[in-house]
């Protein structure tokens, strides 16, 4: 055998082996400069011919083709082989995702504070058989303080400063009260349900005074309906949500012209016995605006006075908040402060 021909075989050899052991297009990409490359053995082989009297190149040219043809042959197939084990690398990985794999180092993620304390008061009340409102933030002059016997010379206006827009009579509520009216219009006594929602006033902020805050307001519309059951209302809720079963209430006098009579309550502090920081050493810590609602209200939401009584309350989401985790400054609530925040 001539060393041409050796040559041949000896490079089919050496293709098919390497060929064999390719797992990656990187590795195949190295095999195909080697072998048929400008600078390939192939090339190199068929260089050698040339120099070749023309009998033999009659009898090794067809043999040279036929391996440059086996070569690149060999070679199509194991790309077409590559891309098809890569494929179905790639389905059964998709096959087998979890989404519910733990990825390490990943932030953990938890509620809004101000969200989790919605949905404790949300779920004390839905238990007592309350539902759940809500009403616009851009109010109209009329709801938050005409319907709710607040005339436009009242003094009480002046208890809120407002955000007033650029539309005649439109402002943004300073109160929750508001969605009373816009309820006890749409549905018909009995009425029971919270409204929780942003409020904003305008003044100057510090550690317990927001521009923006929240509250929920509370409204009970039925036949007969009493300062008792608003006391035991209040009571019920603050000891579920303190989880403290002997925490007690008490009652002061306050002015709110949709209420008559207007209270102020106040619950025993759930933190101490003798008296702390967070109940400034009284023992007793404020927290609601409430009262039986005014017949004046009534009448706006065309109820009747006569038939049907109710009452109401308020308070802020925050306070209630700040005070069952001990938070000192309400703006944190909107500051988006990653340290604040992932305490909760
Ligand atoms: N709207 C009152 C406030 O913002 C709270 C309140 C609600 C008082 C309902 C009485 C009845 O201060």
């Amino acid at each position: 055998m001539s060393d041409i021909k050796k040559e041949i075989n000896t490079l089919l050899a050496t293709f098919s082996e390497q060929l064999s052991e390719v797992e990656t297009e990187q590795e195949l990409e190295e095999i195909r400069i080697t072998f048929l490359g400008r600078k390939g053995k192939l090339t190199e082989l068929m260089g050698q011919m040339k120099k070749l009297p023309i009998e033999k190149k009659r009898e090794l040219g067809p043999l040279l083709n036929g391996l440059k043809r086996n070569i690149e042959q060999q070679f199509a197939q194991k790309k077409k082989g590559l891309a098809n084990a890569e494929r179905k690398a790639e389905s059964l990985r998709q096959q087998h995702f979890d989404v519910t794999a733990y990825k390490p180092g990943a932030l953990k993620s938890s509620l809004h504070i101000y969200t989790q304390i919605i949905e404790q008061i949300e779920d004390i009340f839905i238990s007592m058989g309350y539902g759940i409102a809500d009403g616009p933030e851009a109010e109209t002059d009329y709801y938050n303080f005409q319907a709710l016997n607040i005339p436009a010379d009242h003094p009480a206006r002046d208890m809120q400063d407002t955000f007033w827009l650029n539309m005649p009579d439109m402002l943004l509520r300073t109160h929750t009260s508001p969605v009373q009216v816009r309820e006890m219009e749409k549905r018909s006594a009995p009425i029971a349900l919270i409204a929780p929602g942003r409020v904003y006033r305008h003044e100057a902020t510090d550690a317990s005074h927001d521009f923006m805050f929240s509250q929920v307001e509370g409204l009970l519309v039925d036949k007969n309906i009493s300062m008792s059951h608003l006391l035991a209302t209040a009571k019920t809720f603050l000891q579920k949500f303190f989880e403290k079963k002997d925490l007690d209430i008490r009652v002061r006098p306050g002015y709110f012209p949709f209420v008559e009579p207007g209270i102020e309550i106040d619950f025993s502090c759930a933190f101490c016995s003798s008296g702390c920081s967070i109940c400034k050493k009284t023992g007793w810590i404020e927290l609601m605006g409430a009262g039986l609602i005014h017949p004046n209200v009534l009448k706006y939401a065309k109820i009747d006075s006569e038939v049907y009584s109710g009452f109401a309350f308020g308070f802020g989401i925050e306070r209630i908040a700040m005070i069952k985790h001990g938070i000192n400054d309400i703006r944190l609530f909107h500051s988006s402060s990653i340290d604040f925040l992932k305490q909760f």
